[in-house]
This record gives structure tokens, sequence and C-alpha cells, in this order.
């Protein structure tokens, strides 16, 4: 089994090393590893930001484990050059479409959370987001209007094809936790999103045994922060789903905690923090790596088909919480370094 670690810019070779760490003191026979080169730092090496020997090794592995991307240097660049084009070119060119971001509170810190604890305290939800298509990647550009001035532009689109593939990852996630799902769009104003929510009421009657509703984006930020406990499992397109996930991530505790695991259907995953570069922290020890560690964890479930090892993982997490690791995102003082020590002291 070969996991290909990418980790990118800023904070992420930071983060994917503690990753790495809890995946070595697993001790997992036959698991090899190898690096790529991702983001700026590919950039300012070989110039490009997904050179074709990442994107080769990408293809072969059977599942990446990734950083993050992103680079102040590099935000003036073309945009087919900015580090950012690493993950959207692995997403697209892999296939990687439904991106499963959970968001749980781990009861100690309840707390950190924007929320009353109470409120954050019932939080158990999943986002499965689009990642391979919206506007995204419709047609993009600059143009000069007829009086002059200067306008940019970005199409959003869904064909049906794309929107059925990913509202049956949705049904199927639901019904394999709570049994309800809630597709989330903007269909009072987006020819897209009507199109988006004609087709999961037409996959819906393949899910008998699992309750629908459908909730405009606006309103579901707000209900993310009034009542997040009524979600069981949201499914959205490519640039609600980002906006929303970073907004639950708060709602749990930080943005640090978030993991999220991108797949294609055919096993093949790609393993990575919700978070990005932190650029504003990088170098500092202050990054909390248990979003990669939880990757990780979702690594080993989803791609590699170990369950049993992705739960030490977890556990160790809980543990490690439960015995008062914190990074100064979470309240506490503790290195980068320092929290993966924590988690590997608590694995069992
Ligand atoms: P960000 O997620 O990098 O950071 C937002 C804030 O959260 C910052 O204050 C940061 O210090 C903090 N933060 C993020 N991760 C943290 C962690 N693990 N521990 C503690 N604090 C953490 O978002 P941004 O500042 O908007 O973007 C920075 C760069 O990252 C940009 O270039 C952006 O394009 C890129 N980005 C990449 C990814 C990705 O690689 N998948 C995701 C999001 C943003
Ligand atoms: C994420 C990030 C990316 C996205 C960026 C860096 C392209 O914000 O993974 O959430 O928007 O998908
Ligand atoms: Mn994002």
């Amino acid at each position: 089994m070969l996991i290909a670690l990418f980790p990118g810019d800023g904070i992420g070779p930071e983060i994917v090393d503690q990753a790495k760490r809890v995946l070595d003191a697993l001790a997992i026979d036959g698991l090899t590893y190898d690096h790529g080169l991702v983001g700026g730092a590919a950039y300012k090496a070989v110039g490009h930001p997904l050179p074709p020997e990442t994107l080769d090794l990408a293809k072969k592995a059977n599942a990446i484990l990734f950083g993050a991307v992103g680079d102040p240097d590099c935000d003036a660049l073309e945009r087919h050059l900015r580090p950012e084009q690493a993950i959207l070119g692995l997403r697209k060119e892999l296939g990687l479409f439904s991106n499963l971001r959970p968001a749980k509170v781990f009861p100690e810190l309840a707390g950190e959370s924007a929320l009353k604890p109470e409120v954050a305290g019932a939080i158990d939800l999943l986002i499965v987001r689009e990642t391979n298509g919206d506007v995204y990647f419709g047609e993009k550009g600059f143009r000069t209007t007829a009086d002059g001035q200067r306008e940019g532009y970005d199409v959003m689109s869904y064909n049906e094809g794309e929107v059925r593939r990913i509202a049956h990852a949705g049904f199927q996630a639901a019904r394999a936790r709570r049994g309800k799902l809630c597709s989330v769009d903007k269909a009072n104003v987006l020819e897209t999103s009507q199109l988006w929510r004609d087709v999961v009421i037409e996959v819906s009657a393949d899910y008998p045994d699992v309750a629908l509703n459908h909730m405009y984006v606006d309103n579901a930020a707000m209900q993310l922060v009034r009542n997040p406990g009524q979600f069981d499992v949201i499914v959205t397109g490519n640039l609600f789903g980002d906006i929303l996930s970073d907004q639950a991530s708060m709602c749990v505790g930080s943005i640090g905690m978030l993991a999220s695991a991108t797949l294609n259907g055919s096993g093949q995953g790609l393993y990575e923090p919700i978070h990005g570069s932190a650029p504003d922290i990088a170098g500092t020890g202050k990054a909390n790596p248990l979003a990669t560690v939880l990757s990780a964890a979702m690594l080993l479930r989803y791609s590699l088909g170990m369950a049993d090892q992705a739960d030490r993982i977890e556990r160790a997490v809980a543990k490690a919480l439960a015995n008062g690791a914190r990074s100064p995102d979470l309240g506490g003082t503790m290195t980068t370094v320092e929290m993966g020590d924590a988690v590997l002291a608590a694995l069992d």
C-alpha cells in the first residue's frame, strides 16, 4: 500500500510530520511512503504547483496525505501557477469529487467553541461537499465592459451527472449514520441550484429510508450556529461546502480540528485538514496538528480498509484531549510537536 505525502506550504510540513509520526507508531506492515512537491514549494523548486512527477505519484498511490498549499509570495502569479491549483488539480485529475468533512465535538472542547457549550455539545454532522465542479471549474476571466470598466467573471454550473453522483454519496452517508440528509442550495436565485435540487429529489426515490430536506445556504449558515444539532448529513456544492465547513470548524472549537477525505469512488482518496497553510503562524510551532492526524485516521478507514487502526488514532486523539493536550487555538500553550507527543503517548 503506497501513501503519497504532500506536505506543501506554510504549516503543511509541520502538521504532516506529526501525522506521519502517528502512522509510524501504529507499526502497520506493508505501508510504503513517497514524498511529492505541491503548492508554492513546488513552484519555487520546479516552476509548477503540481509538477508531473507529483501527479504521477498521486495517480499510483492508494492514498494521499496532504498538508496545505498557499503562499503569500505566490498570490500575484498567474492563476494556473498559484499554489492552490495543486489541490484543485489533484481533485480534478483524480476525479476526487466527494469531500467528506465530519464535525463532531470532543466533549472536552465544547468550551472552546464559539457557541454556547450546550449548543456545541450537540454537534455531530458530516458535510458532503462536491469538489469537481461548480463555480470553481467554470470558465473564468477578466474582460472590459462596454463602458470601459474592468470586469471579472466565473461561470457556475453543474450537470445532472455531477449532481447525481454526489447526491448518492450524501444519501449513502446518511443511511450509514442517523438517516437524515439536508441538501443545501440557493434554488431561489440560481439555476445551477434549481437543477441541483431537482436531481437530489429524483435520487431520493432510491433512498426511502433517508429523511431529506432542503435548505437555502443563507439559512443553513444561520442554522449552523443557531441549532447545529439538527444536522446529520449536509450535501452541497463546492463553494457552499467550502464556506460552511470552515464555519462548522469553529462551532466545534477550532479550524485546527477538522479532518477531511476526498474520494473518487474507486477507493483512492486524498486526506487533508480542511484548513489552509496558515502563513501567519507557519514556523512558530503554534499549528494544531490534530486535523491532520485525524485525516490520517480517515485515510486508514476509507482507502486502506483498516478501521481498527483508524479507531486507535481517534481514541488516542480523544484521550490526549481528555489528558489536557491543548495547542494555542484550543486555549493552551503546547507546540505542534508536543501535541504529536501527546497523541503518541495516548495510543493504545
Ligand atoms: P487558513 O485556514 O490557512 O488560516 C485561517 C486562520 O486559521 C489563520 O489565523 C490560521 O493561523 C488559523 N489556522 C489554520 N489552521 C490552523 C491550525 N492547524 N492550527 C492553528 N491555527 C490554524 O486560511 P487563510 O488564512 O484564509 O489561507 C491561507 C492560505 O491557505 C491561502 O493561500 C489559502 O488559499 C490557502 N488554503 C489552502 C487550503 C488547502 O490547502 N486545502 C485550504 C484553505 C486555504
Ligand atoms: C479547501 C480550500 C480550497 C478550496 C482552496 C485552497 C482551493 O479552501 O480545501 O477548503 O476552496 O477548496
Ligand atoms: Mn476551504
